[in-house]
């Protein structure tokens, strides 16, 4: 995933591209580069690193003076990071320059086909072709040019393109990656994501697949592949400008973290109404009436990484309280399974981005077997929430941090939700258990500022496992979903080797891996599992475990054969996992910080995969 942006206006360009590309680092930070209008030619930068290498190599970007431009921060797929990769690229003599996000997935027959031709590359990247392919294909008209380029192109692809003939306008085109519109009395803009323009414009518009826009100045005009021009309303973005910042957190994760309360109250409250003085779940956004809901047979929860994991978590409380069987895929291995899919289903993608390419493509398989596909979704007018049939947005806001905290959190309080209104409709939960359980959900936000209290606590048991080799995480039921998440949080940010496992599984092998004071993180928050996890913790300790316990306040047993505990309020056994994984959420945090790793922007990571 990379980050593109442009501008056209009444100021000098670049640095306004570099601030904007600062704000979008997280979706790949290896190489960055700029081309700049100066008046009578484009004018070209790169260089490997983070952005403030080009920054300081432009002087802020008094060396590249000009009125227009794009620039690009990258995420490598073909090609490693170097100069001559890095974004933009441009034909032979410089009067075509293009940044890419996306992959091109017939480059190479295409490359094969512009060598031929007498094109010579000077990178390793999919998207030189296309700077080739718009020079072969010119012949003075941007707009037809650029059609005819992508009618050949197979792939996705986000495109910002300056022709050095139209100084006065930048073209834009977007398929399956996401690429919008700002509009402002500064000039006009393209973006990746809302906050790289968020601090010259709210208004917005959010490019549709195969569309081409064209800024000129002040003017936007959008086109069809057939070259037709297309009517699109702007959206306003209403998010504040801090929501974008760290707000005087040391990393966007910890602000994340600390914003978990706020997220689940504004996921959760617009969907808890009072109905006739009865409080009840309204979840619009599902277009289904009571009696579609009931006519499901059958659900199947299709995500990547935490996503997948809440989609884990999802199963066990929507069997638990709604009665419907649950399968959960990888989207990886969803999309190439032929999924048997059968009369009653529904299908459920998990994305945080919404622009996560396996999530997407399951969504696309579903819908191509005439299935009814939900997007639980963070953001707004991504790929996914706009190709689902329904989409109920977890409102968690911009999430920064390459690992997700409040997303997740989210996801977990948006299944809870789907849950209760299955069982709801379905005539499985009594007004008393529903009103119970009601009581528990809106309990959380505080219950997870309580559990947040607990940070020092936690960093200065974290501190004493910056060395470790190996960290394992296991748990019972719905304890192992929860567990799934804690381990992928320390791996992603600390880089510590670490597994989640079915606490009843360990002794079928990894248990051989437990040695003299290996950290073992035991979760235990369901009071019928209780005494199979602490065998289970015997068994651990027996080979020289240290064990960390997650239990509820009540479990006073745990303390007996855990070396160290940290305790959750009571919440209803489907949803402690939205309380057991704050301290997880913290442990990771703290052991990253304290090994000093990039917390927000981990190695070979992006924010959001939108590659395969
Ligand atoms: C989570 O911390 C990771 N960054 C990653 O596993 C992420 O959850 C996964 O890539 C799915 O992303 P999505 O929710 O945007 O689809």
């Amino acid at each position: 995933m990379c980050g593109i942006v442009g501008y056209i206006g009444k100021e000098q360009a670049a640095s306004i591209i570099l601030d904007g590309l600062s704000k979008l680092e997280y979706r790949g930070y290896d190489s960055a580069g700029m081309a700049i209008f100066d008046g009578e030619k484009l004018r070209t930068k790169k260089a490997i690193g983070r952005l403030k290498v080009l920054e300081n190599i432009t002087r802020g970007g008094e060396t590249l003076p000009g009125c227009s431009g794009i620039g690009h921060t990258r995420w490598a797929t073909h090609g490693a990071p170097s100069d001559k990769n890095a974004h933009p690229h441009t034909n032979a003599a410089g009067t075509i320059a293009v940044v890419h996000n996306g992959i091109i997935e017939n480059y190479i027959s295409l490359k094969k086909k512009m060598a031929d031709k007498g094109y010579s590359f000077v990178s390793e990247t999919d998207t030189e072709v296309l700077a080739h392919l718009l020079d072969y294909y010119y012949k003075g008209n941007p707009l037809e040019t650029i059609i005819r380029v992508l009618q050949r192109v197979e792939g996705s692809y986000a495109l910002g393109i300056l022709f050095a003939d139209h100084p006065g306008e930048i073209y834009a085109a977007r398929k399956d990656s996401p690429l919008i519109v700002g509009q402002s009395a500064l000039g006009c803009f393209i973006a990746s994501d809302v906050p790289a323009i968020l601090k010259y414009t709210r208004t917005v518009y959010y490019m549709d697949n195969q569309e081409i826009a064209v800024l000129r100045g002040e003017n936007i005009s959008f086109y069809s592949m057939d070259e037709e021009e297309v009517a699109k309303e702007s959206a306003t973005v209403d998010w504040d400008a801090d929501a974008a910042e760290k707000a005087g957190y040391e990393h966007f994760m910890l602000k994340e973290m600390y914003e978990q309360p706020r997220t689940l109250e504004d996921t959760l409250s617009p969907r808890i109404l009072d109905k006739d003085g009865e409080k009840d779940i309204v979840i619009e956004e599902l277009n289904m009436t009571a009696e579609e809901l009931r006519a499901v047979r059958k659900i199947h929860i299709v995500a990547c990484g935490s996503a997948y994991h809440a989609g884990v978590t999802g199963k066990y409380v929507l069997e638990e309280l709604a009665r419907i069987p649950v399968e959960v895929d990888l989207a990886s291995e969803f999309r190439y399974r032929n999924p048997l899919l059968e009369e009653g289903c529904m299908v459920i993608v998990i994305s945080q981005s919404g622009e996560t390419a396996d999530t997407l493509a399951a969504l696309r398989e579903s819908k191509a077997k005439g299935f009814r596909v939900l997007g639980i979704v963070n953001v707004v007018g991504s790929s996914i929430a706009r190709e689902a049939d329904a989409c109920l947005y977890t409102w968690a806001g911009p999430e920064i941090a390459v690992a997700t905290t409040k997303a997740y959190s989210a996801q977990l309080a948006a299944v809870y939700l789907l849950a209760m209104k299955f069982a709801r409709v379905r005539g499985i939960l009594a007004d008393r258990d529903f009103a119970a359980l009601l009581a528990d959900l809106k309990c959380l936000p505080d219950q997870i500022e309580l559990l947040l209290g607990q940070k020092q606590k936690i960093q200065r048991f974290a501190n004493r496992y910056l060395g470790a080799r190996d960290i394992f995480f296991i748990g019972r039921g719905i304890d192992y979903a929860i567990s799934l998440e804690g381990s992928l949080k320390l791996k992603e940010i600390s880089y510590i080797h670490s597994e989640a496992y079915a606490a009843g599984e360990m002794k079928h092998g990894t248990i051989s891996l437990i040695e003299d004071g290996t950290l073992v993180v035991a979760v235990s928050t369901q009071p019928a599992l209780y005494q199979k996890m602490i065998s289970n913790i015997v068994e651990v300790k027996a080979r020289g475990a240290f064990v960390m316990a997650v239990t509820n306040e009540e479990n006073r047993e745990m303390q007996k054969v855990s070396d160290y505990c940290v305790y959750i309020p009571e919440t209803h056994p489907c949803f402690t996992n939205s309380l057991a994984i704050i301290p997880l959420q913290l442990f990771a945090y703290y052991v990253a910080v304290g090994r000093g790793c990039d917390v927000d922007k981990p190695k070979n990571l992006a924010k959001s995969v939108t590659v395969e």
